[in-house]
């Protein structure tokens, strides 16, 4: 299974990527995650990612393709993978078509949450250091305050989970993310999810979804 998980920040696109894969045996390529670590070991790519992350701005298309596409020729994306966050503009989504050709991509997932719950799912949002597991100070706890369960890491609050850069991400969603729904819809591929409600009632409409692909 080779898909695509579309949503705006905070939709629970890496939430609901992490069932996905750990039920399909498949990994999860999260480009976030891999900027965030490129950033964390002050790599040339981290580094110059980083000024576009803290302003809530995309990192330019030339930078994250290439990323994703060494990615996709490793042997563990040989069963299937599910990209989570890439592609994010109508130019990335082109250069996968390029990449895989035109049956490259068997279903693309558009979460779908209002504006106002993103805003509190991101405001308490915790991630391991880490494993980059997720939680949320309400919704999602872990059993001990300010620790992973999975590895014992510490939860940190993301950088450009403060309001001011939230906004921005938002708008950059609008204007470059957005149109992406349309994008799929024509090729066919696209199936909508409501992303409200609890977790696990979610994840049963995206296994719903997956059962027609
Ligand atoms: P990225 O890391 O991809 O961030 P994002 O798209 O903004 O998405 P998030 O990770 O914020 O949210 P999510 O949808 O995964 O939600 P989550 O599951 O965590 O990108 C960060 C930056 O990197 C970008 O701004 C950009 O600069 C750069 N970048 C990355 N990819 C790029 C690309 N392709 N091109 C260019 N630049 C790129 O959930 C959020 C919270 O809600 C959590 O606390 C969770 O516990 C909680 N939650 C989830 N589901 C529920 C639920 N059902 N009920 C209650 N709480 C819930």
């Amino acid at each position: 299974m080779r898909l695509i998980l579309l949503g705006m920040p905070g939709a629970g696109k890496g939430t609901q990527a992490k069932k996905i894969c750990r039920g399909q045996s498949i990994p999860q390529i999260s480009t976030g995650d891999i900027l965030r670590q490129a950033v964390k070991d002050g790599t040339d790519m981290g580094t110059k990612a980083k000024d576009y992350m803290d302003k809530g701005l995309l990192v330019p298309d030339e930078v994250i393709v290439d990323i994703v596409r060494e990615r996709l020729k490793d042997p563990d994306c040989q069963d299937g993978y599910v990209l989570d966050g890439f592609p994010r503009t109508v130019g990335q989504a082109g250069s996968l078509e390029d990449a895989l050709g035109n049956d490259g991509i068997d279903a693309v997932l558009s979460i779908e949450v209002a504006e106002s719950v993103v805003i509190e799912r991101l405001g308490g949002r915790r991630t391991c250091s880490e494993c980059s597991m997720i939680y949320h100070i309400s919704s999602k706890t872990s059993k001990v305050d300010g620790i992973c369960d999975q590895c014992g890491g510490a939860l940190i609050q993301r950088e450009d989970d403060c309001a001011e850069t939230i906004m921005k991400r938002l708008e950059m969603y609008r204007e470059q993310t957005e149109p992406l729904i349309r994008y799929y819809s024509e090729r066919g591929l696209l199936h909508k999810i409501s992303g409200e409600g609890d977790i696990d009632d979610i994840f049963g409409r995206i296994e719903l979804a997956l059962r027609e692909v």
